[in-house]
């Protein structure tokens, strides 16, 4: 009689660890509250409860292994199923598994997408548990064999099936505006984040899907896939065919910036050092 089972009534978070390092952690648990305040959810833990949740789940496994951390709230348990609820106990509902990253020389070959209409609910930046058309727009692509799904919204483009987008053109880099059309991405504001410090220009604002298909460079980015390099859409090439420039600056910057975070963790390491001791 779980809410989140029956009706996809809950959210949920989806955090990279980088050697037993959560990376963007206080951004994500934010995103997580933001989730439970817009559909009326209260926050079963505090932030530190959840701190000590998800590094518990991340001694049971290898210490070595990146592993991605899905964690779900969903409205709780009812004792019927009827569309409206009382005030129920929130389940939570936390799992990790190892997050396998490629290579960059396998990246810079670039990825394939496709684009579809985006026909999702107008409070995309939820990030609800319900991902009816994200998952039928991420099978479409799997079978033609691609990476994503890109979607626009009355000629825009919003975003992935599960990434955020990015073009270039003429080094300028452009992504869609924060807003309901979108989810906020922690990898996206990462990637803006290492585009100001490269002193590249970068702007959140609109563009077309002609704007798309005519880009230099497109990048999707996502928590389990940091940043891809998309060099054909729709069969048609994108730029050079290859992975751009501006891709590979960020990529490494990217990379710099999770090695930076990973190596100031001693409060992590220590609780490593015991597990592995015991
Ligand atoms: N998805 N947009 C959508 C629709 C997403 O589902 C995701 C991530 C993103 C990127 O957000 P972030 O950088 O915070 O991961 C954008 C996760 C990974 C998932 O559903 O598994």
């Amino acid at each position: 009689m779980d809410r989140g089972f029956l009706f996809g009534d809950g959210v949920y978070e989806v955090f990279p660890t980088y050697n037993n390092n959560i990376f963007g952690l206080d951004a994500h648990l934010n995103r997580l509250q933001e989730g439970l305040d817009a559909i009326k959810i209260k926050n079963p833990h505090s932030k530190n409860e959840w701190i000590n949740l998800i590094e518990k789940i991340l001694s049971f496994n290898s210490v070595s292994a990146d592993q991605a951390i899905y964690l779900q709230v969903s409205r709780g348990c009812d004792q019927n199923r009827k569309h409206t609820h009382g005030d129920l106990k929130p389940t939570v509902y936390i799992q990790a598994s190892t997050m396998p990253l490629r290579i960059k020389e396998e990246l810079l070959k670039g990825k394939t997408a496709i684009s579809r209409d985006d026909i999702r609910w107008s409070q995309c930046n939820t990030k609800a548990t319900s991902l009816l058309a994200n998952t039928m727009y991420a099978q479409e692509a799997k079978v033609e064999n691609a990476e994503e799904a890109i979607l626009c919204k009355d000629g825009i483009v919003t975003e992935g099936a599960s990434s955020n987008v990015f073009i270039v053109k003429n080094n300028l880099i452009s992504t869609h505006p924060k807003g309901p059309k979108i989810l906020p991405g922690i990898t996206r504001d990462a990637v803006i984040s290492c585009a100001k410090r490269l002193n590249l220009e970068v702007q959140e604002i609109t563009f077309d899907k002609d704007a798309l298909m005519n880009a230099d460079e497109v990048w999707i980015t996502s928590s389990t896939r940091e940043i891809l390099p998309i060099t054909l859409i729709d069969n048609k090439k994108i730029g050079t065919g290859n992975a751009g420039p501006l891709w590979s600056l960020i990529y490494d910057s990217f990379q710099d910036s999770k090695n930076a975070k990973r190596s100031v963790s001693g409060r992590r390491l220590k609780k490593i050092e015991s597990i592995i001791q015991n």
